[in-house]
């Protein structure tokens, strides 16, 4: 009886984290073995591969640095990923940090002083880099110079060092969330989509090689309709259902795997969330279809704002389940179907 209860409580909890677009720790190491190394194993995303590409070729072909590049998108997407390949395909050395890591100017001055010539340091989350920091880093990335400051006090002298070339590669969530004079610095701005579904079976059978699991075509198609447009979460289903294969099938995965591991791991049709649904659920029924704002809404679920907007409301609002209108969130007719409910009369307050 109690290791019933204690499996119950461990899937459940893996049900709750299974379709979230973030990585754990845990996680990080089975997706290193899954990301592509070179932008021609980089799937989908075409118009992002041609430019990037060429600002690549072009710049090696000057021998060069490439300008700096700018990921945004929402989690899961690549964006990580193709920092690495820029350092790859450059064949240069990479230097990753984040935003939140970066406490004080001083910290971002010793990374950028220590950089190597055509080193691409990778600022993860760089929407979250404090102030004073910001403004070192876009003179950096000018002016390839930073000021040291060197004493404390009154004493105190700021000397100016001279950087080698390098690429500043900046992740973020919340392209709208940085300062117009960093977006300007930044020569080639990349914003990355949600992946088709032709494109997340790509993932899903390259993925599947490299595992050496045996996937069959009707279960790539299920996963990547159910794998929320991310191939962070269609890898994710991918070792689930391998699990389910192996433990309770013939090691196949299969059609049948496939549905049986998404239905103990509760994702459901579209491949919606915990969070997706309860954001779904409040604005139907809390709020009546809204118009709701974000903070009352990311209330209402539990969670912060920035969560609610960066990593539920993109999906949300591309698949027609909820609409942003200048007086806050609306539930589509659509959002009332997938829960089951039926859809309020258009005649309404919500529609007329
Ligand atoms: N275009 C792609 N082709 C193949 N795999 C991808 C692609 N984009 C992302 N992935 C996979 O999804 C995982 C998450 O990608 P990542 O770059 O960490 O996303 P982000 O940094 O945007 O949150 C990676 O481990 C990688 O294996
Ligand atoms: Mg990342």
């Amino acid at each position: 009886m109690a290791d019933e209860h204690e499996e119950l409580v461990t899937e459940r909890f893996a049900a709750e984290s299974l379709v979230q677009s973030g990585a754990d720790d845990l996680e990080r190491a089975a997706e290193a073995a899954l990301r592509p190394r070179r932008l021609e194993e980089f799937v989908g995303q075409r118009v992002v591969r041609d430019q990037l590409s060429l600002v690549l070729d072009a710049a090696r072909n000057r021998g060069k640095a490439p300008d700096h590049v700018l990921l945004s998108g929402p989690p899961g997407l690549g964006k990580t990923t193709l920092a690495m390949i820029i350092a790859a395909e450059m064949g240069a050395p990479l230097r990753v940090t984040s935003g939140p890591a970066i406490q004080h100017a001083g910290d971002l001055a010793a990374v950028l002083s220590s950089l190597e010539e055509g080193e691409v340091l990778f600022l993860d989350e760089i929407h979250r880099l404090a102030r004073p920091a910001e403004e070192l880093l876009y003179m950096a990335m000018e002016d390839f110079r930073v000021d040291v400051i060197v004493g404390k006090g009154a004493g105190a002298s700021a000397i100016p060092l001279t950087l080698p070339p390098f690429t500043v590669v900046g992740a973020t969530t919340r392209a709208g969330l940085l300062p117009a004079p960093l977006r300007d610095r930044f020569g080639f701005t990349a914003h990355l989509d949600f992946y088709a579904a032709d494109e997340l079976e790509r993932v899903l059978v390259r993925s599947a090689g490299l595992l050496g699991v045996p996937l069959d075509p009707a279960a790539a198609a299920e996963l990547a309709s159910r794998s929320r447009g991310t191939p962070r979460i269609a890898n994710r289903l991918l070792r689930r259902v391998r699990d389910w294969a192996e433990v309770r099938g013939d090691g196949t995965l299969s059609l049948v795997a496939a549905r049986s591991a998404l239905d103990v791991y509760e994702v459901d049709g579209l491949g919606l969330d915990r969070l997706d649904r309860a954001v779904l659920t409040a604005l139907c029924t809390r709020f009546g279809g809204g118009p709701v704002g974000l903070t009352t809404l990311a209330v209402a679920v539990g969670e912060e704002p920035e969560t609610v907007e960066t990593v539920a409301e993109p999906f949300l609002v591309r698949e027609g389940l909820v609409g942003r209108t200048p007086r806050g969130r609306v539930a589509l007719p659509a959002a009332w179907t997938h829960l089951g409910l039926e859809v309020p009369h258009p005649s309404g307050t919500l529609f007329g």
